[in-house]
């Protein structure tokens, strides 16, 4: 018998608001939804967003997998599964076509032609400006009169920091208080317009439209801005980083370079997607650690395999990309269930992080489930994605994660002061309030 015939019919699922289905609940509170849904329903659940009789594009039905074979399936099936999906419909009208958002044979050429920039060989490259700029927020002003500073903040500091000079040579500190204030402004309209059922073209001047042309705008101007000031500097000045690689690259297979809008969006995708979620796995570990003393002074003494296995927890609990979509592009079958063409299939590393079959008392923090080894299946934990999609800056950001924890566990110790740490779900989980603490000097 073949898959689809063993499958049973559609995937169960919450019934929703008659008119509006599920995206009232989505909007309210989207993490607890996916895993209300998870404990009701199971590995598989049918979200219906629209009237319940609507059919697309006034209603439409997306499909959340949650089983590990489930997720392994959709991250390696290209030919099933593709990107041309809603989400990132809406990415690439607020962030161009770069390595993240485009598809097919542009993805492939682009993909081959930055591959060599993240070579673990490269990146180890980084040590030692990511060293310096994690010793450097040892001079900001709440660290060093240790008052309460908000963890956040600071992270998202050093890891503008370091990924602007690893990528220009250079800091562009000016830009960073631009840069921290338009990011949740563009994740917000992401979000608002990826949950909307019908979108009209953003050259309808609703609202909603203009804030994201002109939030489109204000980044472009910014990394221009960078662009130019690099430019200006000429050849002969022009260190190792990744913007010169990127004018000098070239596709292995056909030679030829990328074109200056090609360089600008990749710039653009390697400075929001390189920073922010770095920040996030930085503020989550640091949080969880501040309030666990023995796992901290543990962590603290300095053991690599120790931090990277904080490090992994904390983005176990708190996976910084939380959730990804694709698109079935033929009828298939997802944990027995029948997906038919045309589906939105949403995979959440917040929700499968937390199945309680691979994780026994999934919320609790504990960096020995990263320690010795586990038998687990590969995709019961995918923080960096998987497949040929997966996460170009992996190697990257574990270094740099890697880097400030060592430097800032051996300094001070962390007291994280709220029991709480409210969540915004955006394109990145985002701690939704400061995250305060104290860093007391060792
Ligand atoms: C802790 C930090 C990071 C996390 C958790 C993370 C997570 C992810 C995930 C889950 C994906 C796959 C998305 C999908 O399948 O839809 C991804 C893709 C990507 N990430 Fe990261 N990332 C991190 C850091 C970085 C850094 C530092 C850079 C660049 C400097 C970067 C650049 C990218 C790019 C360009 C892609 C798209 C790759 C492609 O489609 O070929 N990321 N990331």
């Amino acid at each position: 018998m073949t898959a689809q015939s063993t499958a049973r019919a559609s995937a169960p699922g919450p019934a929703g608001h008659p008119f509006l289905g599920m995206a009232p609940a989505f909007k309210r509170d989207m993490l607890g939804t996916l895993m209300a849904g998870f404990r009701d329903h199971g590995d598989v659940v049918a979200y219906q967003f629209g009237p319940r009789w609507g059919r697309p594009p006034l209603s439409v039905e997306v499909i959340m997998a949650h089983h590990p074979d489930a997720v392994h399936e959709v991250l390696t099936t290209g030919r099933t599964f593709s990107r041309r999906t809603t989400g990132f419909q809406v990415l690439t009208e607020l962030i161009g076509t770069g390595l993240l958002t485009s598809d097919g044979d542009v993805w492939l050429r682009q993909r081959r032609t930055l591959q060599p920039l993240f070579t673990p060989r490269r990146v180890a490259g980084y040590t030692e400006l990511m060293t310096a700029e994690a010793a450097r927020i040892a001079s900001e002003p709440g660290v060093e009169s240790g008052s309460t500073v908000d963890l956040h903040q600071l992270m998202q500091l050093y890891t503008l920091r370091v990924v602007s000079r690893a990528l220009f040579g250079d800091d562009v500190d000016e830009a960073v208080p631009e840069l921290q204030r338009l990011v949740p402004v563009l994740g917000d309209l992401a979000l608002a317009r990826a949950l909307q059922v019908v979108r009209p073209s953003l050259r309808w001047p609703t609202p909603r439209a203009r804030r994201i042309v002109r939030a489109r705008a204000e980044q472009y101007a910014i990394v221009d801005r960078i662009i130019a000031k690099h430019a200006s500097r000429g050849a002969g000045e022009d260190g190792d980083n990744m913007l010169s690689r990127l004018v000098a690259a070239r596709d292995p297979e056909t030679g030829q370079p990328l074109s200056a809008a090609e360089i600008r969006d990749q710039v653009l995708v390697f400075l929001l997607a390189g920073h922010e979620t770095t920040a996030g796995a930085l503020t989550f570990t640091l949080y969880l650690l501040g309030r666990d003393p023995a796992a901290q002074e543990r962590v603290a003494a300095g053991d690599p395999g120790l931090i990277r296995a904080a490090l992994m927890e904390g983005m176990r609990l708190y996976p910084p990309a939380y959730s990804t979509e694709r698109l079935a592009d033929v009828d298939t079958t997802l944990s027995g269930y029948h997906v038919p063409a045309g589906t939105r299939v949403m995979l959440s590393s917040y929700v499968t992080h937390r199945h309680p079959e691979f994780w026994p008392d999934p919320d609790r923090f504990d960096p020995d489930r990263f320690t010795g080894g586990h038998d687990r299946p590969r995709y019961a934990y995918f923080p960096f994605g998987g497949g040929p999609r997966s996460c170009i800056g992996e190697h990257f950001a574990l270094l740099e994660a890697a880097v400030l924890l060592r430097t800032v566990l051996a300094r001070y110790r962390i007291e994280a002061l709220d029991e709480r740490l409210p969540l915004t779900p955006m394109i990145t989980l985002r701690p939704a309030e400061p995250v305060r603490a104290v860093l007391h000097p060792r």
